[in-house]
């Protein structure tokens, strides 16, 4: 999406809204550091965070100079330049099956204080952020949310799952042949320069995956502020293949595994360019003395650790939960974005509340998997457009389904079938559905391994 983030202008709607409720509405001034450290201190304290100290400033303010940063402001207040609500967003690619990436916004930093909870300023900042994607171009919107009840409303859907990997250390055997590459401890700074290499070509080859920006490796690596604890306990170990080039990387931890005597590994950062890269660093990690646990945090559902051990009771995958919140704004642009496993036509007559993805779309997919959209019929957000819509029947196989469903099904997570039945997708013509499931697998579980 070229433009410049702060050509988008502030949103009227919200503005109003807002003011209506003695509140101001305003898009910061990325040269206004007492401004942006003011926003910053409010939004981590509402996500329940202490205030930063001079790296972790620096870091949160060098990240949120690439965003639009918006705050709400209430004049009343002791406090009146501390914003009682936050919200940031930025352009950023989105990986979809295939190997390809669609333009997408994304949101983040959405904080109201608890002194201003429910009276509506998410909800008129949210609608705002739909409002802004569709004007700089974004096939769709997308978020990670701390409640899975909270975005359903405007549209967005869960699209990619997580699960925390634990491995009984001393239950588990490899029995996996060995790779030809070498595992090396290296330093954070020493892996810095390198990281944002491998990190892109993992997030490449991972539907769900987003760009990552410098200030998330800092972090995960801690050379924004080595001096801290929670960096000097950091301990990163890298692979290289057999021409020793770096293939992948970990950043792990060992701690006391409470209630026990015994020390637990954890890490929730492996970024693998190559399968065997991935295949050693969890061998490295399974394979280590004097540790009872293994603990990999935001990793995908469906791992090959269990294939790769003799014992695969060895290996619990738990706490899975959705991760990555998905809103379509453009189908045409979003459909097309992507690659099917499969050729077919398919008509989908989508159904968004708030207008942006409504209509009826016919879809064509070549033999390569490419789709090629085109609206058959115009979108329409009242009840009287939605029921013309479906007074006429479309030709072939179709489906109905609503934009969330629509966000729930693109990169492959849950089958259309799974949706009917639960009720929320429609087949119109028999046969739709097991197409549909076909067309929308992806090749590879999607996954998204950081939280934004
Ligand atoms: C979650 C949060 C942003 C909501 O802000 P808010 O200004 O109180 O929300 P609003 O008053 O605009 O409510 C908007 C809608 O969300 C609903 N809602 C708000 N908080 C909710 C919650 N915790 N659980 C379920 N629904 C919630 C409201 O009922 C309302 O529904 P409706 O408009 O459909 O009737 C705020 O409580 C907060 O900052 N929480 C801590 C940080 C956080 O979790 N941020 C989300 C990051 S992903």
């Amino acid at each position: 999406m070229p433009f410049d983030l702060r050509d988008i202008p502030l949103d009227q709607k919200a503005e109003a809204a807002l003011a209506a409720r003695g509140l101001e509405y305003r898009v910061l001034d990325p040269a206004d550091r007492s401004a942006l450290e003011a926003w910053v201190d409010a939004d981590r304290r509402g996500f329940h965070e202490g205030r930063a100290h001079a790296p972790e400033l620096a870091r949160e303010l060098s990240v949120i100079a690439d965003r639009r940063v918006v705050g709400v402001y209430d004049p009343t207040l002791d406090a009146p330049d501390v914003p009682v609500a936050t919200a940031a967003c930025w352009p950023s690619g989105l990986s979809v099956p295939g190997g390809r990436s669609v333009d997408a916004w994304a949101v983040a930093s959405v904080t109201v204080a608890p002194t201003h909870r429910r009276r509506g300023i998410a909800r008129a900042m949210m609608e705002a952020e739909l409002r802004s994607a569709q004007a700089a171009g974004a096939a769709l919107a997308m978020l990670t949310a701390s409640e899975a009840t909270l975005y359903g409303r405007y549209g967005y859907a869960p699209a990619a799952r997580i699960a925390t990997v634990e491995v009984d250390r001393r239950r588990v055997e490899w029995t996996a042949p060995a790779e030809p590459g070498r595992v090396q401890f290296v330093s954070p700074q020493v892996m810095r320069p390198a990281a944002a290499a491998i990190a892109r070509r993992a997030v490449a080859r991972t539907p769900g995956e987003i760009d990552r920006w410098p200030g998330l490796l800092d972090r995960m690596l801690g050379t924004h502020d080595p001096d801290s604890e929670r960096s000097r306990a950091i301990r990163v170990a890298r692979y290289d293949d057999r021409h020793d080039q770096p293939q992948g990387f970990v950043v792990f931890r060992l701690r006391p595994e409470p209630g026990t005597h015994e020390m637990a590994l954890e890490f929730d950062f492996l970024a693998a360019a190559t399968d065997e890269a991935e295949r050693a660093l969890w061998r490295f990690l399974i394979e280590h003395d004097l540790v009872a646990k293994i603990r990999g945090r935001l990793r995908s559902i469906e791992e090959p650790l269990p294939w790769l051990v003799a014992d695969r009771r060895a290996i619990g995958i738990g706490e899975v939960s959705d991760h990555l919140w998905l809103r379509i704004l453009d189908p045409v642009a979003a459909l097309e974005a992507r690659r099917y496993s499969g050729s077919g036509s398919l008509v989908l007559d989508i159904d968004d509340p708030q207008g942006y993805a409504a209509g009826r779309f016919a879809i064509e997919f070549s033999a390569k998997g490419h789709a090629e959209v085109r609206r058959a019929e115009p979108g329409g957000t009242d009840a009287s457009a939605r029921a013309a819509r479906r007074s006429r029947p479309s030709q072939g196989l179709g489906l109905r389904l609503g934009v969330a469903e629509l966000g729930a099904i693109y990169l492959g997570d849950v089958t259309p079938s799974l949706l009917a039945r639960a009720g929320r997708i429609v087949e119109t013509t028999p046969g739709s559905l097991a197409l549909a499931d076909r067309l929308f697998a992806s090749p590879r579980t999607p996954h998204l391994s950081i939280w934004f």
